[in-house]
Parts: structure tokens; sequence; C-alpha cells
């Protein structure tokens, strides 16, 4: 495991490489067409996106921002500990729509449509619950300046 330049950084790197995913997310619903083509592109990129967020999920709460941030920095330990809790109704979430991605293969194009919903809210959720805990990072980093000053 590569060393931290400073406290945080390598998750605020997986942040990024983690968008990058949501991205791809958001742009297999975009293409909803018709036919199901495009379910085979959308189910392959909530798959890599939920086993990436798997993984930085479990990294980063036995990591900085989840164990030494709150105990140096108390005043963020509530919004943690509620981000934290969102970490597994995420991946439940990620793992339902892939579940539904293989039901509506054989529903209705409106069936269709309230999936590409239904994703569009969770992508919503991640891009909020990532700018957060990036929000926390940069704020700690600032507090920790202030105090070298
Ligand atoms: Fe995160």
């Amino acid at each position: 495991m590569s060393q931290d330049a400073r406290p945080g950084e390598r998750t605020l790197e997986e942040h990024h490489s983690c968008m990058q995913l949501v991205d791809a997310v958001e742009g297999a619903i975009n293409v909803e067409a018709a036919g199901t083509g495009w379910l085979d592109q959308l189910h392959g990129c909530l798959t890599k996106l939920s086993l990436e967020l798997g993984a930085h999920f479990e990294r980063e709460t036995q990591g900085y921002l989840f164990q030494e941030l709150p105990a140096r920095f108390p005043r963020f330990a509530a919004r943690l500990d509620r981000l934290g809790t969102e970490h597994s109704s995420i991946i439940t979430g990620l793992s339902g729509l892939l579940g539904e991605c293989d039901q509506v293969r054989s529903g209705t194009d409106q069936d269709r449509h309230k999936l590409c919903g239904r994703v569009q809210l969770l992508v919503s959720t991640i891009r909020r619950h990532e700018a957060e805990e990036n929000e926390i990072l940069i704020s700690a980093h600032w507090d920790d300046l202030g105090e070298c000053d």
C-alpha cells in the first residue's frame, strides 16, 4: 500500500476513479434505446461500480477518514457515522439494480424507463456521498494547516 502524501489523499484519488465509473453508468442509461442491448452495457457498468465501491468503502472505513479524522476532529463524527451507514445502503441499492437489469429484459419499455430513473437516483446519491466525504477531508486538511500557523 502506498503511503499518503497527506492524510486522506488516497481516498480522494479513489473517489476520482469511482466517479469515472459513475459517469460510465450514467452514460449507459443515456443511451437507453429500443431493444435490450444497452442493458448489457448498463449491467457491466453497474457490476464494475459495485465491485470498486465495495472495495473502496472497506478501505476507507478502516482508514484515515473514518478512524483518525473523527478522533482528531470530533465535529465531523456525526456526519461520518451517517456516511458510514450509507455505505451498506449504496451497495444494497447497486445489487438491487443489477437484479432489476435482468428482470426488465422481459418487461416493457416503461419498466426499463423506471429502472433508468432508479439508476439516476442512486448515481446522484453516490455523487453526493463522495462529495460530502471530500468536503470533510478538505476541511480537516485546512484545519490542520491552521493549527500550524
Ligand atoms: Fe468514499
